[in-house]
């Protein structure tokens, strides 16, 4: 899909489709929809007067060969009330509109702004609104594939003055929402088609195609660097271990600013090892590796928007299997921070790929950590489908990514980090166990476990278990992947000073 700008009048844009939106409110026909309306001949403020035309979230409200417009047809999208709407809703609301347009083979848009959503990140979200709804979960599909595509749209409402504002807003969208959905291309792969070598070859591709530098760790240099917890994970698997490294470095960067580590679990399969997993819904354990891929995907943008600070992306990648080599209940691996863990369940496996991650981003210099995994289940029982659980040990650290999470339009909540959770996860016969003693606060404890190996490094950790896959279609968005976390740490590391 091409995307560009068009200052001209928007009357003679001749698209499939163009786009708009009115409120859910009594003069609904304002602005630019009312200059719409008068050349289209009073049939909009007519549809609003028999109530067809509310205004409702989401509704959709299809005329056809408008007189007075060079485009085909007009689609009115309903925006809800306006106390409730931003970006975030603008971003889904152009998404929506894409895919109810793709539907019908539509393949020329354009998606007129009314005056107050003008600005840069206006411009921004309507862009990222219309790639994100555009990825199809399809792939391997040989029959019934969506084969209908959208060739191009066209933002107009902007005149020449804000031409600046929508090209600044549109270039980045085009970055991070195209990093969002790479992301989201690897977190749909099956595990047979991404084993931890394949997505490592990727994350090698995706570095020289942006020009980043890449170091991939195999299973003799994690022995070197006694990466007792990740080795433990991998040695039931047939398939190896890789640990990837990806490092962004500004132009003029110098010795002793900050560098912000990210780190990714890539488990490409979990079965839950020896504590195996119950078969039902297990084929969805692919998913596992969705915080690695978060990662690779915030690399590429960074790689193409240049922030002013370093950035160090680690990605720790195994399969977690049972097996005759597989680790057992009750073992006890030394982590690669010295700290000794015993394994209580080896379903809790990403905890420990995670341990040896920190350890290695702050050995290779970091000083800020953030960790993105699909990490229990328990915190979807805390936050369901919704949010993403936000977990840190620094508070302004920690608010600086709530807010970038506001303006990426992604639903984040803070959880706790508390020392009484500790006690949870103390050993009797090593340092740390693997999974909290007694009942509830899973989610909890198993940020507690991580917090043990980012030490005194300011440290935040997101568990994505229950955003990063959509069971079912939004009407933005494609069932599976969802990519979700890789604009806000975009906007994150861009606002990071
Ligand atoms: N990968 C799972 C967590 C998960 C659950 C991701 C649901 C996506 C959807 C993780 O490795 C896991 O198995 N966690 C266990 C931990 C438990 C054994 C302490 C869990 O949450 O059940
Ligand atoms: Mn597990
Ligand atoms: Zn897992």
């Amino acid at each position: 899909m091409d995307i560009r700008l068009d200052t001209g009048a928007f009357a003679a844009i001749e698209a499939d489709a163009l786009i708009t939106y009115v409120f859910e409110k009594d003069d609904r026909i304002e602005g630019v929809v009312a200059e719409v309306d008068r050349l289209i001949g009073g049939r909009l403020r007519q549809l609003a007067d028999s109530g067809e035309l509310a205004g409702k979230s989401l509704e959709m409200t299809l005329v056809h060969y408008p007189t007075g417009l060079a485009s085909q047809r007009l689609l009115v999208v309903g925006a809800g009330k306006p106390e409730k709407f931003g970006n975030a809703e603008l971003r889904k609301l152009a998404g929506a509109a894409l895919r109810a347009l793709k539907a019908k083979s539509v393949k020329r848009l354009a998606f007129l702004a009314p005056e107050n959503d003008r600005s840069a990140a206006a411009a921004q979200a309507i862009t990222e609104g219309l790639i994100i709804a555009d990825f199809e979960s399809d792939k391997y599909k040989t029959e019934d594939k969506n084969n209908k595509e959208v060739e191009s749209a066209v933002l107009a409402g902007w005149d020449d003055a804000g031409r600046g504002a929508a090209q600044e807003g549109l270039a980045r969208a085009l970055i991070a929402a195209g990093a969002q959905n790479f992301t989201r291309e690897l977190v749909n792969e099956p595990s047979n088609r991404l084993t931890p070598r394949l997505l490592a070859e990727r994350a090698e591709a995706m570095a020289r195609e942006v020009g980043l530098t890449i170091d991939v760790l195999d299973e003799k240099r994690m022995a070197e660097l006694k990466m007792g917890a990740l080795l433990g994970v991998a040695q039931g698997s047939a398939e190896p271990p890789r640990l990837m490294v990806v490092t962004y470095t500004p132009p003029n960067w110098r010795e002793g600013a900050p560098v912000i580590g990210l780190v990714g679990k890539a488990i490409t399969f979990d079965t839950g090892g020896i504590s195996i997993k119950p078969s039902e819904g297990m084929e969805k354990m692919k998913y596992d590796m969705a915080g690695g891929a978060t990662m690779l995907g915030v690399m590429k943008a960074l790689a193409q928007l240049q922030p002013a600070v370093k950035v160090i992306a680690v990605v720790p990648s195994t399969e977690n299997m049972p097996g005759g080599r597989a680790q057992k209940p009750g073992d006890v691996q030394m982590a690669m921070s010295g700290k000794s863990i015993e394994v209580i369940n080896t379903d809790a496996e990403g905890r420990l790929v995670l341990a040896d991650g920190l350890a290695y981003a702050r050995q290779l210099g970091c000083t800020h950590l953030v960790d993105v995994a699909t990490l229990t289940g328990a915190i979807v029982v805390a936050l369901a489908n919704v949010n993403v659980g936000v977990f840190g040990s620094h508070q302004e650290f920690t608010d600086r990514l709530l807010a970038s999470a506001r303006a990426a339009g992604e639903k984040m909540w803070p959880m706790p980090v508390d020392d009484d959770y500790r006690e949870m996860i103390k050993s009797t016969i090593a340092d740390i166990q693997n999974v909290g003693s007694g009942k509830g606060g899973g989610a909890v404890t198993a940020a507690m476990f991580l917090k043990e190996f980012a030490e005194d490094t300011p440290w935040i950790h997101l568990d994505i278990a229950g955003t990063a896959w959509l069971d079912e279609a939004k009407p933005w968005a494609a069932k599976g992947a969802s990519g979700v976390a890789v604009r806000t740490l975009v906007d994150f590391v861009m606002g990071f000073q």
